[in-house]
């Protein structure tokens, strides 16, 4: 079977100026875990020119969906910017990737920390029933420069609550925070900052983050996946040591074209 197989564009959904998502068909037998990635690309001077996306729907979805910023002059994404309904996109038919349940010692409460595109895997985490299976709480935490980068804001607070399925599996386990660091929002500062302040927990009524209890997967720039694993062990959190032996953590690289 070749790696590398080709997807129809469903729909497109344009954020901002500099975030888009869309949605393709996907092969019935494209199988993955949710938190995966996938290569994904487009044909450029007669080559597949391919970069790691992380998949945004869940695997019990008939269509695949991504989220991508619009980098200017970028290689991939200033052509991915204008995709059109019915539009052929490869998808490699290898997902991978660390942000798997299955890393995570057992724990109450798991947190998903997001910066920009960092939203992409969790969107998919949270529509898994089996994340409400393993965790009595559910936080997803996305930190963004500005408003119009909350990807998915009013999906999570006004659509998934409504889920013809979900909304009964989830019920109050899931707890969306979304936070601002350039603009006024109701919720504003860095992840890392929220966190040593205290700030988090007393917004969200629950204890400070913990070892014994809390599990907790990264998705961000290099620069927030430093910070933040940093705070992290020096609170005792043991990361994932490497694929298929467990941790209080696991982290993934936001995919972002340079
Ligand atoms: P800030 O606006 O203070 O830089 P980016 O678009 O650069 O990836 O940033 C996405 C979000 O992540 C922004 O809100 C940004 O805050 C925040 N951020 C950037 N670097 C860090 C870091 N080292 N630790 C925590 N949050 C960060």
């Amino acid at each position: 079977m070749a790696a590398l197989g080709t997807e129809n564009v469903i729909s497109v959904h344009h954020w901002n100026d500099t975030l888009f998502s869309f949605r393709t068909t996907r092969d019935p037998s494209l199988r993955f875990e949710n938190g995966h990635f996938v290569m994904i690309g487009l044909p450029v001077e007669g080559k597949p020119l391919l970069r790691a996306y992380s998949i945004v729907s869940a695997n019990h979805e008939e269509h695949l969906e991504f989220l991508s910023i619009k980098v200017p002059n970028g290689p991939l994404t200033s052509r991915l910017k204008h995709l059109k309904v019915g539009d052929p996109v490869y998808v490699s038919r290898k997902p991978v990737g660390t942000l798997v349940m299955h890393d995570l010692n057992p724990g109450k409460y798991l947190y998903l920390f997001g910066t920009g595109t960092g939203l992409a895997p969790f969107m998919s985490i949270i529509r898994d029933p089996d994340t409400y299976e393993n965790f009595e709480k559910v936080i997803l935490v996305h930190c963004v420069r500005e408003v119009s980068e909350l990807a998915y804001h009013d999906y999570l607070t006004q659509e998934l609550p409504n889920h013809e399925f979900l909304s009964e599996i989830i019920g109050d386990k899931l707890i969306y925070y979304p936070t601002v660091t350039r603009e006024p929002f109701r919720n504003q500062g860095r992840i890392t900052t929220l966190i040593e302040s205290g700030q988090l927990a007393n917004d969200l009524g629950l204890p400070q983050l913990n070892p014994d209890t809390d599990r907790v997967m990264l998705c961000g720039s290099p620069a927030m996946l430093r910070d933040l694993t940093a705070m992290l062990d020096d609170n005792g959190f043991v990361a994932s040591p490497q694929q298929g032996e467990p941790g209080d953590y696991v982290i993934e690289r936001a995919f972002v074209e340079q």
